[in-house]
């Protein structure tokens, strides 16, 4: 490394050691996705089977995808579109700006959810869960979100949380709080699993979520588990770029990414045995899609005993994971916006924080105000998620495989091995990973996410 380029890794921000940066992208990729969408994803694709073809393309290409994230964002050590440049050349900053548009999209819809748990966190706390029929839950559920102003107070609190948490720095600030949060994630996803194991009729859940059925397997359901995979890793934005960009040399990656994977496997499994068995244990369906969560659960939540209780505990668990994700919504840009245009951190967090919240009013009120406002069939909403998860996630994901597998491929193993210093004795199976299978398997996601595949869903 030139001298000048000592000086400028030296003025970024770094992990303080290599077990913060394992929590802190853990913190990323354990999210709203692991504990609202994984279970009910589960739910709807019934059960055991969809679980087990999660793992295995989690551990296989996910997290392919996740180790080619952190390896370009060390060998550069800049933010996302600085090692584009870096390691592809002219052409790549694209995909790192894209990545930065989408984690403003991403995190403008991400918001509103995540401040619907801060709602459904106050209630436990104040009045508790009083309805244990859910379609009277559903109803309540929906004039809320539908409301015009509340939805938005929630919105902006959670963006206030988000942007304090990155505005304290990479170690001060995302490092610190992860240490803190996650053990506390841990420690409550653990509690609420045991009291959903214990319930009486819970092992019909337990059947349901770890008994495999192929039969029922299609298409659709492999589709469904593999974006899955990629959204849960966080991959696909560089956020894991920028994350990785942080971290010391002496750190190896392949085993600090088995780690995160592992997590975050580790806490999927774990909310769908929190979810699944309380929903069978009170009779209700799993297969109810996305209101699972705050439709569902808060009925079963008022038929167990203690249930504000343990539903305060749910949805502060829902709340930690969401706003740890979000910080790595925001830091890719702030990275940029700090190295390659010289504004301030603060300033950079101050402007996203205020454009984010903007930009999450329509989607918002695309639960009331603006419910009937489509365009092709969806609510802006709807567009915002499509846009990003369907459209530039699957890009993004794909560029940084094609960069890692056939561009950069020499200096990768490079940076993965430590310049030889370390074995990776899978080093070979995970450029041919990049190169050809994530490529392959990512491109089937992206035309039948866009509908170009007939009967892929
Ligand atoms: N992985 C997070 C979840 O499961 C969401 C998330 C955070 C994300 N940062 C990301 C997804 C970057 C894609 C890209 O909820």
């Amino acid at each position: 490394m030139s001298a000048a380029d000592g000086a400028r890794v030296a003025a970024r921000g770094h992990w303080g050691s290599r077990l913060g940066f394992i929590l802190a992208s853990a913190g990323s990729a354990v999210g709203l996705g692991n504990i609202w969408r994984f279970p009910y994803l589960t739910g709807e694709n019934g059960g055991g089977a969809f679980l087990l073809i999660y793992l295995a393309l989690l551990f296989t290409v996910a997290i392919s995808v996740l180790l080619a994230e952190f390896v370009v964002g060390r060998a550069a050590r800049r933010n996302a579109v600085g090692a584009y440049r870096a390691l592809g050349g002219r052409l790549w900053p694209v995909f790192g700006f894209l990545g930065i548009a989408a984690g403003f999209v991403i995190l403008s819809f991400y918001s509103v959810i995540g401040g619907w748990t801060i709602a459904y966190l106050q209630q436990a706390l104040v009045a508790g869960f009083l309805s244990s029929d859910p379609a009277a839950v559903g109803a309540t559920f929906e004039t809320r979100i539908g409301h015009p102003l509340t939805p938005l107070l929630y919105h902006g609190v959670f963006m206030a949380l988000t942007i304090g948490i990155a505005l304290g720095g990479v170690r001060g600030g995302i490092e610190r709080w992860s240490r803190l949060l996650m053990p506390v994630l841990f420690g409550l996803v653990i509690v609420l699993a045991v009291r959903s194991l214990t319930l009486p009729g819970a092992s019909a859940g337990i059947a349901f979520f770890l008994a495999p059925d192929f039969g029922e397997v299609t298409g659709a359901t492999v589709l469904a588990a593999f974006s899955q995979a990629l959204f849960s890793l966080s991959v696909g934005m560089g956020a894991m770029v920028t994350y990785g960009s942080y971290l010391s040399r002496e750190v190896q990656l392949p085993g600090a990414t088995a780690w995160v994977a592992s997590l975050d496997a580790l806490i999927a499994c774990l909310a769908g045995l929190v979810i699944l068995p309380a929903v069978f244990a009170f009779g209700f369906d799993p297969s109810s899609g996305p209101g699972l969560t705050y439709i569902t659960l808060p009925a079963v939540f008022a038929e167990m005993p203690a249930g504000a209780l343990f539903g305060a505990l749910f949805f502060l668990l829902l709340l930690i994971a969401a706003v740890t994700s979000a910080v790595s919504l925001v830091e890719p840009f702030i990275a940029f916006v700090v190295e390659e245009v010289g504004l301030r951190r603060l300033t950079a967090g101050l402007a996203m924080g205020a454009l984010v919240f903007a930009l999450g009013i329509p989607s918002a009120w695309s639960f009331g105000l603006l419910a009937d406002v489509t365009l092709a069939g969806r609510t802006f909403f709807g567009w915002m998620d499509f846009l990003t998860t369907k459209l530039a996630l699957p890009l993004g994901a794909l560029a940084i495989t094609l960069l890692v597998g056939w561009i950069a491929r020499g200096h990768a193993l490079a940076e993965v091995t430590g310049d030889g210093a370390h074995r990776f004795p899978l080093a070979r199976l995970w450029l041919w990973t990049c190169g050809l299978v994530a490529p392959l398997a990512i491109v089937w996601i992206l035309l039948a996410g866009l509908g170009l595949l007939p009967g892929a869903g």
